[in-house]
């Protein structure tokens, strides 16, 4: 079992009945991986080999996919200057250091080309509106989980990469991607060459509510409620480098409040672009 550093993970989820993280864990295997996941930033040298590269991209293609509809698509990144513009794209530069790097496509375009093959008049085709990018959006992103969890369940260890999004027209060239396409998310992945202690997570019932959504009459002070948990928060950014302290988790959703990213505001126009409308 994967035991390192839970302290905080412990810490931060008291809320189950039936024992502590590690306890739970312990179950089985798939426990394990699933909650000793964290996100791997620095890889090794190492390569990863062909077999299991084949088994986390058959995971991928085993997720659920809405409606049968198969809509993803994964574009596998093994050019090493393409890999280093994406590094750049997404100003991340551990991206180009991944052995393993895929961009995740919500994928209507080969729907779309089935379609009009089958003689469906163009007019009647509705893979090409929003609900349909937003179904195949869930598609990437399921098939993207499965694929980490994989890699995970193999003793690799990589990071989810919406940072690939910060230029979206850029992103759509360097990939070729066609009309009823939109890019999803990255997955960066190797051989860990770090073990960063597992990210707290909010206590269980701000986050799990029963059969509806509290109104917010029961929690007139929202701050009061996330008390606990911002200082758990700050605890695990100190323990993880004690010179650069960092915001709680109130403060960070306030900061995030007004961010710039283009995504914000730029998406849906990048959408239509792409042959997407409602
Ligand atoms: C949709 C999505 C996009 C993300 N994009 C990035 C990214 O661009 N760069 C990065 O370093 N981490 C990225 N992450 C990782 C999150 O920062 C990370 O999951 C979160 O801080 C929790 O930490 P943990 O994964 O270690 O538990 C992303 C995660 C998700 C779900």
């Amino acid at each position: 079992m994967n035991t390192v550093n839970n302290t905080a993970a412990n810490e931060a989820a008291p809320d189950s009945a039936y024992g502590t993280h590690d306890e739970i864990a312990s179950r089985n295997g798939t426990l394990d991986v699933l909650l000793n996941r964290r996100s791997i930033r620095a890889f090794t040298d190492e390569p990863v080999n062909a077999q299991d590269v084949d088994a986390i991209e058959a995971a991928a293609q085993r997720a659920a996919t809405s409606q049968f509809y198969n809509a993803w698509s994964a574009i596998r990144i093994t050019d090493e200057d393409l890999k280093k513009k994406l590094a750049e794209v997404a100003r991340q530069p551990y991206v180009a250091t991944a052995p393993l790097l895929y961009v995740f496509i919500a994928d209507q375009h080969r729907n779309y080309r089935i379609a009009e093959a089958k003689g469906v008049a163009e007019s009647d085709i509705t893979y090409g509106t929003s609900f349909m990018l937003a179904q195949a959006q869930n598609d990437a992103v399921l098939a993207l989980h499965a694929m980490e969890t994989a890699a995970e369940s193999l003793g690799l260890g990589g990071v989810i990469l919406g940072s690939l999004l910060n230029n979206i027209d850029e992103l759509i060239e360097l990939l070729h991607l066609p009309e009823h396409t939109f890019p999803v998310l990255g997955l960066a992945l190797g051989h860990p060459a770090q073990q960063p202690q597992l990210k707290p997570r909010m206590p269980r019932e701000l986050q799990f509510f029963d059969n509806a959504y509290p109104s917010d009459d029961e929690t007139p002070d929202v701050l009061a409620q996330f008390k606990d948990f911002d200082a758990t928060v700050r605890e695990y950014y100190d323990l993880r480098d004690a010179s650069k302290p960092v915001a709680g988790f109130t403060d960070q959703i306030a900061q995030g409040a007004t961010s710039d990213a283009p995504l914000k505001k730029a998406l849906h126009s990048h959408e239509v672009k792409q042959g997407f409308a409602d």
